[in-house]
């Protein structure tokens, strides 16, 4: 086999000086310091079973309108647009540049350490799948019931790996004991735990310092999924040793397919290659191939590098707003769950107790109602958008609900707060419950292939394509 020079030497992702990026820090604020970025795609009206009016998207958690200024970092991106890592032309080199400045600004976002690598993948589901077939043999992995499945699954595959899994814990003091008592009994050489930042069921925060201390006692390594904590809360690897990181753009107000795993180099550099394929080799000959070390040993083919320049504009417009969004969000969950509190007939869901500290998101029941009919009336009558079922963590959801009334499934509703929210939205979402819980809907409905379905629902969902 006879291989061109050029398709064996990999090209190291190191930024050509005089490409480099220098950020003007206002380049990223859309708005001025303590005001909120603003989101593409405020304000749009959708129809209702009898009007129209402003949609209500309460369903962040799933995922996030754009920022602006991540539109407008895209639209830049696309005019000098051309291949990463493997062309010499102008706009390659400045596509190259961009790419590995998109690199360091994520880095930045979370606390890393110098040789921490930040990888570049689809979304937390590929990162937790990437970091499970780079844990060396013999690895014990912990992980909670609480968790999302895409970080409650993806270490049963891997090979030579343990899994340990932890119930549902009924106070943040059990879940500590079990996790420091599974720890002390673990022979294995390496050990791994996974826990969520933040719950995508009840929006509840995990201890992180107390489970990194305990992990560190253990000689254990911890991955956070900040898949729900990213978007709300600072993350700060060096400073709070936590090992992994892994994180959605879709997620963080950037648009879908691109996410990110960051964190500890040594088991990602000895781990065979994600995809093998071109970008992650350093030499090919017929004699076998060596694999690149670094995060391009993880990003074969082409890499997705209009999704990570708008993950690292995502990155650098909350870091710069950072304070404002999280007060714009607190005010409206405790809106949010103070309404909620006193209506007859609703609940809402903690796997720690009703005052844990949460991020924006809250999971509620009301008595009788079957969740997907709440959300399906929240819809068609009021224009507020929510998430129902059982937000793929299917054992907590079953823990937490028991069956509570018999016949109706074990599902909630669940409502995500973020950057397109206002109070109105928030106090809609209050009295349309309240109105429920007290009265039941305004029509019919019916349950259809489809969902439930209002009678006489006019409701054109059909607009013209987008291309
Ligand atoms: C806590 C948590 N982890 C992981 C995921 C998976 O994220 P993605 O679908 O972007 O891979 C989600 C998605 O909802 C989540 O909420």
């Amino acid at each position: 086999m006879s291989i061109a020079r050029s398709e064996y030497t990999y090209c190291a992702p190191t930024i050509p000086t005089k490409l480099r990026v220098v950020r003007d820090g206002d380049a990223v604020r859309t708005a001025a310091p303590g005001e909120l970025p603003a989101v593409v795609g405020a304000g749009l009206r959708v129809p209702t079973l009898t009007g129209e009016v402003e949609y209500a998207n309460l369903d962040h958690a799933a995922s996030t309108p754009s920022l602006v200024s991540v539109k407008a970092a895209v639209d830049t991106a696309l005019q000098t647009y051309s291949s990463v890592h493997r062309g010499n032309g102008y706009a390659s080199r400045v596509t190259s540049a961009w790419y590995e400045q998109a690199r360091v600004e994520v880095g930045r976002f979370v606390g890393a350490r110098e040789d921490d690598l930040v990888v570049f993948t689809r979304n937390t589901t590929d990162s937790t799948n990437l970091l499970a077939r780079s844990l060396p043999r013999g690895t014990e992995v912990f992980v909670f019931e609480t968790e999302h499945h895409s970080t409650l699954l993806p270490w049963q595959q891997a090979r030579g790996v343990q899994v340990t899994t932890l119930p549902v814990p009924s106070s943040i003091e059990h879940a500590l004991e079990d996790l420091a008592s599974a720890l002390a009994a673990s022979v294995a050489s390496h050990r791994l735990v996974v826990v969520a930042g933040a719950s995508n069921v009840t929006g509840e925060l995990w201890p992180l310092a107390d489970v990194v201390a305990v992990a560190q006692r253990h000689r254990a390594r911890v991955l956070v999924d900040a898949a729900q904590l990213a978007p709300h809360r600072a993350i700060d690897l060096a400073a709070s040793g936590i090992d992994y990181v892994a994180f959605s753009g879709h997620k963080l107000y950037a648009p879908f397919g691109a996410g990110v795993l960051a964190g500890r180099r040594d088991w990602l550099d000895s781990s065979a290659p994600y995809l093998r394929g071109g970008g992650a080799t350093a030499r090919v000959s017929t004699d076998g191939v060596a694999w690149a070390t670094g995060a391009a040993r993880h990003e074969g083919g082409s890499p997705n590098v209009i999704g990570a320049i708008a993950v690292a504009a995502a990155c650098a417009s909350i870091s710069a707003h950072r304070e404002a969004i999280e007060a714009h969000e607190a005010s409206l969950a405790e809106r949010l769950r103070s309404g909620l509190d006193v209506i007859p007939g609703v609940d809402t869901w903690s796997i720690f107790g009703d005052d844990h500290d949460r991020v924006a998101v809250l999971a509620f029941t009301i008595e009788r109602f079957d969740s997907s009919l709440v959300s399906a009336i929240l819809s068609a009558e009021h224009g507020i958008g929510v998430r129902d079922g059982k937000f793929c963590a299917h054992i907590l959801v079953d823990e937490l609900l028991e069956d509570p009334w018999g016949d109706t499934p074990a599902t909630a509703v669940r409502v995500s707060l973020g950057l397109a929210n206002t109070a109105e939205h928030v106090d809609r979402l209050v009295a349309a419950v309240a109105e429920l819980a007290a009265n039941g809907p305004a029509r019919r409905y019916t349950r259809t292939d489809e969902g439930w379905v209002a009678d006489g629902d006019e409701r054109d969902l059909s607009l013209p394509l987008p291309w």
